[in-house]
């Protein structure tokens, strides 16, 4: 038990401090050649961005299991992902956990200047832009493997690896809650195949080693 929450300690703070880590505005990064040149330094053009404080959850309805979930979500961090503007530290309180706008960058931007990237997905039962056609156990399905309602598996950006460890009640808790949440509108950009610029600022999610 107590070694179980050990892990999920170091695996919060794995992702909350390389996503504070730096933000590169895609745009400027449109040079004409698309592979950087030797010794160029790799994190010209990025910024450091601040982590997201005091991201406060909605309340959700008083079911034991929503209020639960509720808690659940701000443990796992699930909002400084899926809220608009909290990936760069300026969490729009309008949008909490509606999805982002601001991609995370998933191939190395030292190898090509045009990462892939993907958009934490809105969370509100939205029927066109969140969760509104998923069943409670699709999502729990999502939580506990990786797979999405169409089969897909999905990239470990989405620290689903960490959440299979979440047991049954806890996982349908979770989805308890993001069902119980108003519905808010908000499309996030597709998926960014790498080697295409992205039309909006990425952040950068990554382990270097140095020589
Ligand atoms: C590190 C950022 C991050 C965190 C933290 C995070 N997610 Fe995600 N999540 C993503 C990304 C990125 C995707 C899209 C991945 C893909 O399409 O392959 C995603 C996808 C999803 C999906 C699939 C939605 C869809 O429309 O396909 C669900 C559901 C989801 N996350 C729920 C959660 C919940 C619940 C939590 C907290 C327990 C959470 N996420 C925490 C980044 C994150």
């Amino acid at each position: 038990m107590q070694k179980n929450n050990l892990k999920w300690v170091i695996g919060l703070s794995f992702f909350a401090g390389l996503i504070t880590a730096i933000v590169l505005p895609a745009i400027s990064s449109a040079a004409p050649d698309s592979s950087p040149a030797k010794n160029k330094n790799p994190l010209q053009g990025m910024t450091p961005v601040e982590a997201s404080k005091g991201l406060e959850l909605p309340q959700g309805n008083d079911e034991a299991a929503v209020v639960q979930g509720r808690y659940l979500v701000g443990l796992l961090g699930c909002a400084s992902c899926h809220t608009e503007g909290a990936l760069i530290g300026k969490p729009d309180p309008a949008k909490t956990l509606a999805g982002s706008s601001i991609g995370i960058a998933y191939s190395n931007p030292m190898v090509n200047n045009f990462p892939g990237a993907v958009y934490p997905p809105n969370l509100t039962p939205d029927k066109e832009t969140g969760l509104g056609e998923w069943s409670l156990e699709e999502i729990v399905t999502l939580l506990r493997s990786g797979k999405t309602r169409h089969g897909r598996q999905t990239m470990a950006i989405m620290p689903w690896t960490s959440y299979a460890q979440l047991n049954e009640s806890d996982a349908r808790a979770i989805a308890s809650y993001l069902k119980s949440l108003e519905p808010v509108k908000n499309k996030v950009p597709k998926q960014v195949l790498p080697g295409n610029p992205a039309k909006t600022p990425l952040v950068h999610v990554g382990l270097y080693r140095s020589r």
